[in-house]
């Protein structure tokens, strides 16, 4: 039985490659849903297409829907990608009415795959047309064309993979044209079933990869507004924070192309360093839990406080001017208001006036974030003794004891309570991000951001870490972070630092065993922090 013979093998033959294709497919469906990136995800949408079908070149088109969501009247075709064996095609961006009129566009509005054999004679009655003007001006033959909706999880058309001449054989190249007369077939039903198949999954894996571009950009928008909100609450900080970003950035980026020394082996992914960007944008987040006027201190009293003192000394002088015009007034009517005593009289008061001046002028130095001398010290714990009497008659100290102890404040404008709360702001941080449910990738965004202010000797803070226990993100974002807090224009507390200096206070840290020397030598030699500078100059 021959017959039957050659009919069992050409069965067998067709099952062999069903499940060829069949495999393919799944292999396909699997490289699909791997991919995250919509231009990557396009490129083998259309190369795997391509590959099942032999076909020498094709374009990918995305429906974007018009503002009318009920008609497709305002809808548009955007050619997105393009992919051709034969010739270098430059590829550009362009959008179309979704219409019938292409093939393309046909295939869309109907949710039918378009079979052509020759897109130069077109079967009588076509609605559609088939403009020449690429073949012409890239010297292309366009012959066979198979052109398939992509259809999403709701059956929605979402776009069109157009293939375009089918070849007998995959490695040829249809140049010159005349290659294209024995060379190109048209796509078989076997065709249009397998591209269907993959189109449907195609369509899933793009919508999945814009849904999480667009949750990512989504969740980018959310941060930066974060960050300015955060930063609007101290203006001398704006801009901080994305500066951290870049610099802390981009000194991973040059760590991670290093091929020798300490850190050859040292390697941050894509992932990584977007993990990196978002830990340095938030870094100082829990600014949330400081109160604004600690936040924004700049002397050591606040404002109001500095107001009451001007007040209260304006009171004293007014009082004594009082009390000496009574007391000359008194002596010329007691009848000893002779022009010498009187004389005198005046120039005691005038004494008494300059002593209260000098008085307000030492408060207003100390009021100042120096460095306080001792002597300042006691005069100023004098003037707790020294009293006036107020309105009511009753007597007040020139200066309260919280007053003394503000202005005493040793160095800088913050006392230990209020350093306290500023430094709070790193838990507040951590707290703040850990309520984050940041995926796999990003896991450690809390623990980088945590460390910020920690120092290698382990006399940085809140947990006094100390060395390795320091993630290496984070001692490349504190040394980004304390470059730019000096050299950041004014900071209530002091003025911007020049660049040289700023990175003399760096090398300075990192002799004392405070920064990684290591970190550092790379932020300085690669000129990384040239990054946030403005150009044409060093700011500060
Ligand atoms: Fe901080
Ligand atoms: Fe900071």
């Amino acid at each position: 039985m021959p017959d039957d013979a050659r009919r069992v093998e050409e069965l067998e033959q067709a099952l062999a490659r069903q499940r060829r294709d069949l495999h393919e497919l799944n292999t396909i469906g699997v490289a699909l849903s791997a991919q995250r990136d919509v231009h990557k995800l396009m490129e083998l949408i259309l190369s795997s297409s391509r590959q099942l079908t032999a076909a020498d070149a094709g374009s990918l088109y995305l429906v974007e829907r018009g503002k009318d969501h009920d008609a497709t009247t305002d809808d548009q075709l955007r050619f997105s990608w393009t992919q051709n064996d034969s010739i270098e095609v430059p590829f550009e961006e362009f959008a179309m009415p979704l219409a019938e009129t292409s093939i393309a566009g046909y295939a869309a509005l109907s949710g039918q795959a378009v079979n052509v054999a020759d897109a130069y004679d077109l079967p009588p009655g076509s609605p559609f047309r088939y403009g020449r003007s690429f073949d012409q001006r890239s010297g292309y033959r366009t012959k066979s064309i198979l052109s398939v909706p992509m259809r999403d999880h709701k059956g929605e058309v979402i776009g069109v993979v157009q293939l375009i001449n089918k070849k007998r054989d995959p490695q040829a190249r249809l140049q010159p044209v005349s290659v294209v007369e024995e060379q190109v077939v048209p796509f078989t039903s076997t065709d249009e079933e397998l591209v269907t198949s993959l189109a449907s999954q195609a369509a899933v894996a793009l919508e999945n990869a814009r849904l999480i571009q667009g949750i990512k950009s989504l969740f980018n928008s959310f941060v930066s507004a974060s960050v300015t909100a955060i930063e609007s609450r101290d203006p001398t900080t704006s801009g901080h924070s994305s500066r951290v970003a870049d610099l802390t950035v981009g000194l991973a980026e040059r760590m991670d192309a290093l091929t020798d020394g300490p850190f050859k082996d040292v390697r941050f992914t894509r992932d990584q360093l977007q993990e990196i960007r978002y830990a340095s944008l938030l870094h100082d987040f829990g600014k949330v839990g400081v109160r604004e006027k600690v936040l924004i201190k700049g002397k050591k009293l606040y404002v109001g406080e500095m107001l009451v003192i001007r007040q209260r000394f304006a009171y004293i002088r007014r009082t004594l001017e009082a009390e000496h015009y009574k007391a000359q007034l008194d002596a010329i009517r007691q009848g000893q208001g002779s022009p010498e005593a009187l004389a005198r009289m005046e120039r005691d008061h005038q004494a008494r006036l300059a002593e209260v001046e000098q008085l307000m002028g030492m408060i207003t130095a100390a009021n100042e974030p120096s460095i306080l001398e001792e002597e300042s010290f006691r005069a100023l714990m004098d003037l707790t003794s020294q009293s006036y009497a107020d309105a009511e008659g009753e007597r007040q100290p020139y200066l309260t004891p919280n007053e003394v102890q503000a202005l005493s404040i040793r160095r800088g404008s913050l006392s230990e309570k209020e350093r306290r709360e500023i430094e709070s702001h790193v838990t507040h941080t951590f707290r703040f991000l850990s309520e984050i449910p940041w995926t796999g990738e990003y896991r450690r965004v809390p623990d980088i951001a945590y460390a910020h202010h920690e120092k290698l000797d382990g006399s940085g803070y809140p947990r006094k870490l100390a060395g390795e226990a320091i993630p290496i993100q984070s001692r490349m974002m504190t040394i980004s972070d304390i470059f730019d807090a000096l050299v950041a224009w004014d900071r209530p507390y002091k003025k911007a630092v020049p660049v040289e200096r700023a990175l003399d206070i760096l090398r300075e840290e990192a002799g004392s065993g405070k920064l990684d020397t290591r970190v550092l030598d790379l932020f300085l030699g690669a000129r990384v922090y040239e990054i946030t500078l403005p150009r044409g100059g060093a700011r500060g």
